[in-house]
C-alpha cells in the first residue's frame, strides 16, 4: 500500500507547539465538554425514531450502537494520548495515512461537526417552538421554523442560536467551557429525572414482541441512534488547549461515553417499559411505516384521532411526552424546558470541534492561512470559528433534522473507521513510540471498530451512504485545485517517506 505525503508525528507535534492555542481546560471541565457534546438530539428526539424502526428491540440499538463507539473511543485514546494536537481523527490520518486520506477525512469531519451543530439547533427549534406556545401562548409561524422541505422558507430560531453560540466561542474556550458546564448539568439532571420516574414503573409485557422489525430494523435503529453517541471525539480536538494532555484527553474520552452510555440505557429501558411502549406504528396493511415520512405522519393523526394517546414513535418530545404519559404532566414540561436550554450545549461542542479541525487544516496549509488567525485579545482562532458558525446556520437554515443527522453519521463513521486503521497502522510501523495509554486487545478492539461502523454505515438510508462518496468526490476536486499545491509539507519537501515503504525497503 503506499501512500501519500505524510506528516511525521514529531512534525505535528512541533507544529502544534508553534502556533500554540491557550492550555486552559483540565480532566472535569474537558469531560463535561464531551458529555456536553454526547446528550442532546439523539436522547431527546431521535428515540422516537428508534422505536419506530426497531420496537423495543432499540433496547439492542442503543447497545449495539453504544458499543461500537467504544470501541472507537479507545482507538481514540491512544492516538490523543500520542499525539495531543488540534485536529483529532484528520491529524492522526496525516501523521499515518498521508494528506490525501487526511483531506478527506477533515472533508468528513466537516459532515459530522458542522452538519452535526447544524441538525442539532434545527431539533432545538423545534422545542424552543413548542415552549413558546406552551408558556407564552405565542404561535410562531411555522414558515419560519420549518426548512423548505417541509413547507416553509427557513429555520430561523436553529440560525439565531447556532449564531449566538458563535459570538460566545469567539469569546473565549474558558467562558465557553463554564457556560457548558452548567447545561451539562441542566441535562443530566433532566435525564436522572426520567429515569427515576420512568424504570419503577416500567411495564416489562411492553418489551414483546421485543423486535417487530428483525435484526434490519434494530441495524437501522443503531445507525440513527449512532447520532446520539457522536460528540466524544470531540474531547481529542481540544488537545492543545488541556492541560496534561496525554492523561487528560483520554480519560475525558472514555468517562464522557461511558456515563452517557450507561444513562441512556437506563433511558430506553424507561421509554420501553412506560405505558405508550415503543411498538412500532403500522400501516393499515401492517407494513411498518418508514421515520419522518408523511406517511407515518397521517397515520399517527388517525390513531391520535381515534382517542388513543400519541404513540411514542409519532412524538417529536419523546421524554417529555413519555413522562406525561405516566402522569408527571409538568415534569414533563419540564423535561422539554431543560431540553431547550440544553441542546445548544451539543451544537457550543460541535462548533468548537470543527473550528480546532478547520483551524489545524489552516496551520498546514491545505485551508487558507488567514483561517488560522488567531485573536489577539481573546487567544480564539476567531476567524475559523465565525465562517464555520456563518456555514452550520445555512445548513440549519434549510434542511431538516433527520436528513442532517443522517448525513453527519455519515461523515463520522469514516472518521471513527479510519482512526481505527491508523491505530492499527502506526502499532506496526511505529511499535517503539511512547503510548501513553497503550489501548489494551487491539486486534480485537481496533477491527471490531472498523466492522461495526461499516455495518452501520450501510444500515442508513440510500441517500445518506451515497452523501459521504459525493462529498469525497467534490473534497478531492478541491484539494487538487488548491490544497495540494499549498500544503506545507508539500512545499517545504518535507515529506517523509511512508513507513510502510520504508520498512518494505528496509
Ligand atoms: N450526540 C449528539 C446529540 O445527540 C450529537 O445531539
Amino acid at each position: 500500500m503506499k501512500f501519500d505525503r505524510v506528516k511525521s508525528l514529531d512534525a505535528i507535534i512541533a507544529t502544534s507547539k508553534k502556533k500554540s492555542l491557550n492550555r486552559s481546560l483540565g480532566a472535569f471541565q474537558l469531560t463535561m465538554l464531551g458529555i456536553g457534546g454526547i446528550i442532546g438530539t439523539g436522547i431527546f428526539v431521535l428515540t422516537s425514531e428508534a422505536a419506530q424502526k426497531a420496537g423495543p428491540g432499540m433496547m439492542l440499538s442503543f447497545i449495539l450502537a453504544g458499543f461500537i463507539c467504544m470501541c472507537a473511543a479507545i482507538c481514540y485514546c491512544e492516538l490523543a494520548s500520542m499525539v495531543p494536537a488540534a485536529g483529532s481523527a484528520y491529524t492522526y490520518t496525516y501523521a499515518v495515512m498521508g494528506e490525501r486520506l487526511a483531506w478527506m477525512v477533515g472533508r468528513a469531519l466537516i459532515l459530522e461537526y458542522a452538519i452535526g451543530a447544524a441538525a442539532v439547533a434545527s431539533s432545538w427549534s423545534g422545542y424552543m417552538v413548542g415552549l413558546v406556545r406552551n408558556l407564552l401562548h405565542v404561535d410562531i409561524s411555522p414558515l419560519w421554523v420549518n426548512s423548505p422541505q417541509a413547507g416553509g422558507y427557513a429555520n430561523l430560531p436553529a440560525v439565531v442560536i447556532i449564531l449566538m453560540i458563535t459570538w460566545l466561542l469567539v469569546l473565549g474556550t474558558t467562558e465557553s467551557a463554564r457556560a457548558n458546564a452548567i447545561l451539562v448539568g441542566i441535562k443530566v439532571m433532566a435525564l436522572t429525572l426520567f429515569a427515576v420516574l420512568a424504570i419503577p414503573v416500567m411495564n416489562t409485557s411492553h418489551f414483546t414482541p421485543f423486535m417487530p422489525t428483525g435484526i434490519t430494523g434494530m441495524a437501522g435503529a443503531a445507525a440513527s441512534i449512532f447520532f446520539a453517541y457522536v460528540g466524544f471525539d470531540a474531547v481529542s480536538t481540544a488537545a492543545e488547549e488541556t492541560e496534561n494532555p496525554q492523561r487528560n484527553v483520554p480519560l475525558a474520552l472514555i468517562a464522557s461515553l461511558g456515563f452517557c452510555t450507561a444513562f441512556y440505557l437506563l433511558v430506553a429501558l424507561g421509554a420501553i417499559g412506560s405505558p405508550l411502549g415503543a411498538q412500532p406504528v403500522m400501516a393499515a396493511d401492517g407494513s411498518v411505516l418508514a421515520p419522518g415520512t408523511l406517511a407515518l405522519e397521517h397515520r399517527c393523526q388517525t390513531i391520535v384521532a381515534g382517542g388513543t394517546p400519541t404513540p411514542l414513535p409519532c412524538s417529536h418530545e419523546a421524554l417529555a411526552h413519555i413522562l406525561r404519559s405516566i402522569g408527571w404532566n409538568r415534569v414533563g414540561n419540564l423535561i422539554g424546558l431543560a431540553a431547550t436550554m440544553a441542546l445548544p450545549s451539543v451544537v457550543l461542542m460541535m462548533i468548537f470541534g470543527q473550528t480546532r479541525i478547520f483551524f489545524t487544516m489552516a496551520r498546514d496549509g491545505l485551508l487558507p492561512a488567514g483561517l488560522a488567525r488567531i485573536h489577539s485579545r481573546y487567544r480564539t482562532p476567531h476567524v475559523v470559528t465565525i465562517v464555520t458558525g456563518i456555514g452550520a446556520a445555512a445548513g440549519a437554515a434549510f434542511l431538516p433534522v433527520g436528513t442532517l443527522a443522517d448525513y453527519s453519521n455519515s461523515g463520522t463513521l469514516f472518521a471513527f473507521a479510519m482512526v481505527a486503521i491508523s491505530v492499527l497502522i502506526l502499532r506496526r510501523t511505529d511499535p517503539m513510540r511512547a503510548r501513553p495509554f497503550r489501548a489494551p486487545a487491539i486486534w480485537v478492539i481496533a477491527p471490531l471498530a472498523i466492522l461495526g461502523c461499516l455495518y452501520l454505515y450501510l444500515s442508513l438510508d440510500l441517500v445518506a451512504i451515497l452523501v459521504l462518496p459525493a462529498w469525497g468526490m467534490t473534497g478531492l476536486a478541491i484539494y487538487y485545485g488548491y490544497g495540494r499545491a499549498r500544503s506545507h509539507v508539500g512545499r517545504q519537501d518535507t515529506v517523509i517517506p511512508c513507513p510502510q515503504k520504508q520498512s518494505r525497503d528496509s
